[in-house]
């Protein structure tokens, strides 16, 4: 199950990640917004990502006019590593070497067809674990107040 959020400005494109979705039998939850009503993002950010830190979704899919302001939001839950990206070789390598469990998407930065094949690529690529789970596990060090050096 994958989890979506969205502001008003990244509503659209989430509509069509949807159908993009759809079409690949893939299911989700959406956590709103549900119009193109003015909507501030950390509302369904907080929401999306709470849903994958308790187990409920595997990953989070988010989108507002740039992705950063709602991985602004969503990096602030514990748990979660949300990756703004506009092109294929990041929203590759944050899956493989940072383990991204959260995609933000930046719906007046791509179109749907290139944020189609982000979010193809971010689903379908494993972490690669070994050097990079030291790196991931110093993040969530930082997390719990731990001083790294
Ligand atoms: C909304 O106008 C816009 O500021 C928001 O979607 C996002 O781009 C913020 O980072």
């Amino acid at each position: 199950m994958i989890a979506l959020g969205c502001d008003h400005a990244g509503f659209p494109l989430k509509e069509e990640i949807k159908q993009y979705l759809d079409s690949q039998n893939i299911a989700y939850h959406d956590y709103g917004c549900y119009s193109p009503e003015r909507f501030n993002y950390a509302v369904s950010a907080q929401k999306a990502c709470d849903a994958v830190v308790k187990g409920e979704c595997s990953k989070a899919l988010l989108f507002c006019g740039t992705g950063i302001g709602i991985s602004m939001a969503a990096n602030k839950v514990k748990g979660i590593r949300a990756a703004a990206c506009s092109d294929y070789f990041s929203a590759k390598y944050t899956r493989a070497h940072n383990d991204a469990n959260c995609l933000c998407l930046g719906a007046r930065v791509v179109g749907a067809g290139l944020a189609e094949e982000l979010v193809s690529v971010f689903l379908n690529t494993e972490f690669e674990g070994g050097r990079h789970q030291t790196r991931i596990d110093q993040i969530t060090d930082i997390e719990n107040g731990k001083k790294l050096y």
